[in-house]
């Protein structure tokens, strides 16, 4: 982590070193469509399949699924409660969620439960971390049987690791998904102007459905596996080496 730090601060150095020797003012209104996102046929809505996690605060929750290959669309909001048409100071008795629209040919259901117990301890009562409360507990949203006994499953092997506390994460069937305000979307991204820059100044529409916003969301935290920190590291900076501030795809 540490080191991965260095690296991103270093690179924001070159960067901004790079982009005011190389752009004028036309190149930052350059707005690049998202193809990964937006191409119809090959990757329609419909091949997709949609997953729900609460694992936390959601700026990070969507940055730690946003870098896994496979996943197009990650959004920050609200499920497991009952309160209609939440918000972030209120609510309610939800908890605050990620919403991952994911390839099913690329990455699996399976896949994702493994990702979501190593991302964080789900051993922490109603929290993550100094994150303390209802809001931050941790829940597997399921769709159907077969979702839900793979659920099942994992959280016993989960609690198998160890009996000397319990794993606290909830299961429940899917009800609602309120997706969160436009600020708390790809919140770890907008922390970082040069990285928005570098994709273009998307449109927050644009930002919120695009695969690549995604992807330098958990980049931006640095929550990405090591190996794709390290891949994204390399491509920004053979953008960087080529002096055109645009990046299209990862
Ligand atoms: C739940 O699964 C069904 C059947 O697989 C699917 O049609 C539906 O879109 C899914 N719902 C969500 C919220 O993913």
């Amino acid at each position: 982590m540490a080191s991965a730090g260095r690296n991103l601060l270093v690179l924001h150095f070159l960067a901004l070193a790079s982009l005011s020797i190389f752009c004028t003012d036309t190149a930052f209104s350059i707005r690049i469509p998202d193809r990964a996102s937006n191409t119809p046929g090959e990757l329609s809505d419909r091949s997709l399949k949609t997953a729900v996690f609460a694992l936390g605060s959601f700026w990070r929750s969507e940055a730690v699924f946003g870098c896994l290959n496979g996943v197009v669309r990650t959004t920050a909001g609200y499920a497991g409660g009952s309160k209609i048409n939440p918000e972030y100071r209120s609510l309610g008795d939800h908890a605050e969620s990620v919403m991952i629209e994911y390839d099913p040919k690329e990455i699996n259901f399976r896949q994702l439960l493994e990702f979501f117990w190593s991302s964080h301890d789900p051993r922490q009562v109603f929290g993550q971390g100094p994150d303390v409360g209802n809001q931050y507990r941790s829940i597997i949203f399921t769709n159907g049987t077969e979702e839900a006994r793979l659920a099942t499953m994992s959280q016993e092997r989960e609690q198998a690791k160890s009996r000397t506390s319990f794993v606290t994460t909830q299961i429940q069937q899917l009800q609602s998904f309120y997706p969160a305000e436009p600020e708390h979307q790809k919140f770890e991204l907008k922390r970082h102007p040069l990285l928005l820059q570098l994709i273009g100044n998307l449109p927050e529409e644009e930002l919120e459905i695009s695969t690549l916003a995604a992807k330098l969301n958990g980049y931006a935290a640095e929550l990405c596996p090591q190996r794709i920190q390290k891949q994204i590291d390399a491509k920004i900076n053979e953008i960087i080496r080529r002096g055109w501030p645009v990046l299209t795809d990862v």
